[in-house]
């Protein structure tokens, strides 16, 4: 979640503007295309919150240990009117195994989703042997991303980040998740 907005205002910087807003972030959709044999995520929804808040919720399954043998990158593509014509930010986010994904990124956002969802806390000191996301079933509760991590350079409008997963001894795309959301501005 928080790479990809970090290296969009990065792509994006220029010299700071002058006026100042609040930017609010409303997830809209989550889509799983392919890959059912890696993760399940029918049982996952956006949900309505309150007025101006949307939350993950549900319940999903890991099928199979997500470990050095598949590997993850995410895309970032935008859509200006949200008519559904996305064009894609021209930006590379390395692709990565899954056991380093969990020992460098995992480890280092796991608070994030601490309190709303049963994945494994890992101990960075003391991982565990398996360097992988395990396979199980899992809830998530209340979900919901923090806008604090959208710099200000990323422009309004309807996002979608793509997660693709690949297999990494074939180098075959084996499933895609897709986030939908919405970045809104409110100048003040
Ligand atoms: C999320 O799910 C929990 C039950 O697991 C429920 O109590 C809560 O109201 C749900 N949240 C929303 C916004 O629907
Ligand atoms: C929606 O809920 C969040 C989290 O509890 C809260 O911070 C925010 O002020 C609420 N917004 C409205 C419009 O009630
Ligand atoms: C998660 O819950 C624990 C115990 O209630 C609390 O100490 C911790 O600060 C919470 N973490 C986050 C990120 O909210």
């Amino acid at each position: 979640m928080l790479i990809p907005w970090v290296i969009i205002g990065i792509w994006l910087a220029r010299p700071t503007p002058i006026s100042s807003f609040v930017i609010e972030v409303q997830m809209d959709r989550i889509e799983q295309i392919g890959g059912e044999h890696l993760l399940d995520l029918s049982g996952i929804r956006v949900r309505k919150y309150n007025r101006t808040l949307s939350v993950i919720n549900g319940t999903y399954s890991i099928v199979r240990d997500l470990d050095e043998s598949l590997a993850f990158t995410v895309t970032v593509a935008r859509s200006a009117l949200g008519n559904n014509q996305f064009n894609e930010y021209p930006m590379k986010i390395p692709r990565k195994d899954g056991c380093r994904i969990f020992l460098e990124d995992y480890s280092e956002y796991q608070h994030v989703w601490a309190n709303t969802t049963n994945l494994p806390q890992v101990d960075k000191e003391a991982p565990p042997a398996l360097c992988a996301l395990p396979k199980g079933d899992y809830w998530v509760k209340d979900f919901a991303p923090d806008a604090s991590w959208v710099p200000p350079v990323v422009p309004e409008g309807f996002w979608r980040m793509t997660w693709h997963m690949y297999s990494a001894v074939t180098d075959e795309l084996e499933g895609q998740v897709r986030l939908f959301i919405r970045v809104k501005k409110d100048i003040f």
